[in-house]
């Protein structure tokens, strides 16, 4: 029985991949998930220039429904410092995907040409942050500019571009389509869902910026259904990774049955410690494996659409 995977031409050692957010802002803790038994890791996204992000709070938990909505708004350190990271992500030969964005093309040119040299497995394009003025979703929901803006990357490097797509459109298939005629080489569902919580005792929203980003497992099934959609119209052209609510084991083997050949998991990695959470996920894959007799990822890969 084998757990490999591959998306287009980049083997893993596993189909589990941490998701672009969590714990991705410093190579010690991509480092560590990676060390915990995941595939590969994405960073948090990296833009241009070094930003703070919206007011706090930024991030609040839903236990109720094992959920978070946050809206961090892009924080990070610039690409020019996190080279350094990345670089010792090399080093230590820790399989990165590097999340990159930018409020226009010329600012996703910069950061790609400012990283590209770097030893990166893919660089995910974040197209789809719910969170910003400039940028994200504004660009993720317009099908021209998704495919102007792959295209133009596309020319600039031969590494993997993987799109992250925004479930926040009437017709995602519309801008799968335009990511994949822009070169894309996997498409990546979903980003989180436009959210918001209000407290009724102060009667204002939790978050600083009011509004967010609603990730966890209340997401779950809308990720699947977008999973599901991707690959009957484009499984036989582009790989599909599946992320949205991964809490448990089962939660894998639905998004490879739906269509995933990896999945990306990023909020219940950051409640809970990832070696354990990591440790049980293999064990359920295994066992499913094993009960219905898969040999491989691969077999198990879009099995609900037979
Ligand atoms: C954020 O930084 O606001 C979250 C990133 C995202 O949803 O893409």
């Amino acid at each position: 029985m084998s757990f490999d995977t591959e998306v287009g031409d980049i083997q893993l050692r596993n189909p589990l991949i941490l998701a672009s957010g969590v714990l991705g802002t410093t190579y010690s803790t991509l480092q560590r998930t990676y060390e915990a038994g995941l595939g590969a890791v994405i960073t948090k996204s990296i833009g241009p220039r070094s930003r703070i992000g919206n007011p706090n709070p930024s991030v609040f938990a839903l236990q109720e429904i094992r959920s978070v909505i946050n809206s961090v708004g892009l924080a990070n350190p610039g690409y020019s410092i996190f080279r350094e990271d990345i670089q010792i992500l090399n080093e230590n030969k820790i399989p990165t995907i590097v999340s990159i964005f930018g409020e226009n093309k010329e600012e996703f040119l910069e950061v790609l040409n400012g990283l590209k040299d770097l030893s990166v497995l893919a660089f995910e394009l974040n197209l789809s942050c719910p969170n910003t003025e400039k940028g994200g979703t504004q660009i993720g929901t317009d099908p021209e500019l998704v495919k102007e803006i792959v295209s133009m990357l596309r020319k600039e490097t031969e590494i993997p571009l993987w799109v992250k797509l925004t479930p926040n459109v009437s017709n995602i298939l519309e801008i799968a389509d335009a990511a994949i005629k822009g070169g894309s080489d996997a498409l990546v569902a979903i980003n989180t869902l436009k959210a918001m919580v209000i407290d009724i005792q102060t009667k204002m929203p939790v978050l600083g910026f009011k509004r967010g980003g609603l990730s966890g497992a209340a997401i779950k099934p809308i990720g699947i259904r977008y999973v599901y959609d991707l690959y009957e119209n484009f499984g036989d052209k582009i790989p599909i990774i599946g992320v949205g609510g991964i809490y448990r084991g089962e939660d894998i083997i639905e998004y490879l049955l739906a269509g995933a050949t990896a999945v990306e998991i990023g909020t219940s990695l950051g409640v809970a410690y990832p070696e354990n959470m990591i440790r049980f996920f293999q064990m359920k894959i295994k066992k499913y494996m094993k009960e219905h007799q898969f040999n491989s990822i691969k077999e198990i890969t879009g099995g609900a659409h037979r």
